[in-house]
């Protein structure tokens, strides 16, 4: 019995068949417009249920009430808006093309329901806690047309993704997969960061009480500076094989992009991952968050002031947890009672500057077969410059 999709029905836009060359003549013939990568993604993630309940971008109504309330028109708790940027000439009624930016290809067809303006500054203060263009959401806002268009899409292609080809991309697929597994309850956890030891240990307690854990790291587009999404799932692989009893654990892919909305991005992982099965979920020390924008524990605040059955997922809270050196394992907060020098605290930037100076962060932080892959990219540049 895997976990009811949020708004109780899996949303399936995805166009085939007979239907799908008719959506493509149609998309063809009228306007059409090109599509980031983060809104390609969004459009998998609209057709393919990841988003259920909603079956397209967010109308004016919706909008505003989840930019408010955290909740669509109807109610149901929603916490992330999902936009569709467009230019002005895009008219309310008319059937849109989306075309791939990179690759020219039209991918989708949408009806637009709705059009509306946005004003960045109030969404950011909203959405993101701050207007600080710094802040890479807040500046992907502002650098995008004010313009939105509202309404269902229908996706005519899948993305081809050959580099992740053996993991599961959608809900139907792992729901499938859970029940095939016999797993009652399975805990999501969100990542968009190599695997360390702080994760490995929050995942494997949260696994202590639940069948199954689904590991699901984000691949979509991340700020630049983040670990490419090929080596981080490289990074999940090496330390699988070594320290996980793999009967018990998924490995997937999460299409969407990153919007480092910290506390609301949290809300909005965890009902996505109700949307893929699982019934339980995982945020830890600052889930979702960048820089110093949101404090440690904001989003479990935030998650933990909704009423659980209207999340419907049971979110685990995490606190920051380390290797301690008295304790002589992995702890946290809640259960070391040493001081901080006892306590070897890294984060991911320092492990990202270590790593690009040659210095390889201790066992004590990252199993060495996660080092090994990270280190894979820097060796091949080196090789690469010594070679010129
Ligand atoms: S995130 O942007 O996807 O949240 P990251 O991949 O670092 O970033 O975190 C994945 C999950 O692990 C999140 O729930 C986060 O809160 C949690 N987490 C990361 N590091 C720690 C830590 N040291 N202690 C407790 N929780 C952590």
């Amino acid at each position: 019995m895997v976990a009811d999709p949020h708004g109780g029905r899996l949303v399936d836009q995805v166009w085939s068949g007979a239907r799908r060359q008719e959506g493509l003549r149609r998309a063809e013939k009228g306007l059409a417009v090109s599509l980031s990568a983060a809104a390609l993604a969004d459009v998998e993630c609209l057709a393919t249920g990841v988003f259920s309940p909603l079956r397209g971008f967010l109308t004016e109504e919706d909008y505003y009430r989840v930019c408010n309330r955290m909740r669509l028109a109807d109610g149901t708790v929603w916490s992330i808006p999902i936009t569709l940027p467009v230019s002005r000439d895009v008219r309310e009624g008319m059937e849109l093309g989306l075309r791939d930016a990179a690759s020219g290809e039209i991918v989708a067809l949408m009806e637009v329901k709705s059009l509306f303006a946005i004003d960045p500054v109030w969404e950011a203060e909203r959405v993101f806690g701050t207007q600080d263009q710094k802040h890479p959401g807040v500046s992907q806002l502002f650098r995008a047309s004010r313009w939105r268009a509202g309404g269902p899409v229908y996706l005519l292609r899948k993305p081809r993704r050959d580099n992740f080809a053996e993991y599961p991309a959608y809900p139907a697929e792992t729901r499938t997969l859970f029940q095939q597994r016999g797993w009652r309850t399975v805990v999501g956890f969100q990542t968009r960061n190599p695997v360390h030891r702080a994760h490995e240990y929050i995942q494997k307690c949260a696994l202590e009480i639940v069948d199954g854990l689904f590991l699901h790291p984000l691949i979509g587009p991340t700020k630049a500076d983040d670990i490419p999404a090929e080596v981080r799932m490289r990074s999940y692989e090496a330390i699988l094989e070594a320290y996980y009893p793999r009967d018990r654990v998924c490995l997937g892919i999460f299409p969407a992009a990153m919007r480092y909305a910290g506390p609301r991005e949290a809300v909005f992982h965890a009902l996505v991952r109700k949307n893929y099965g699982c019934t339980h979920f995982i945020v830890g020390r600052d889930h979702a968050g960048v820089g110093d924008y949101y404090g440690s524990y904001d989003a479990q605040d935030l998650v933990r002031s909704l009423p659980v059955e209207e999340l419907g997922i049971q979110p685990l809270f995490f606190e920051h947890s380390f290797y301690c050196r008295r304790c002589q394992g992995m702890a946290s907060l809640k259960t070391c009672p040493h001081t901080e020098a006892d306590r070897l605290i890294l984060s991911g930037t320092k492990v990202r500057t270590m790593l690009r100076s040659g210095v390889t962060p201790p066992p004590e932080f990252s199993r060495p077969e996660v080092i090994r892959v990270l280190l894979e990219p820097l060796q091949i540049k080196s090789e690469q410059s010594v070679g010129r």
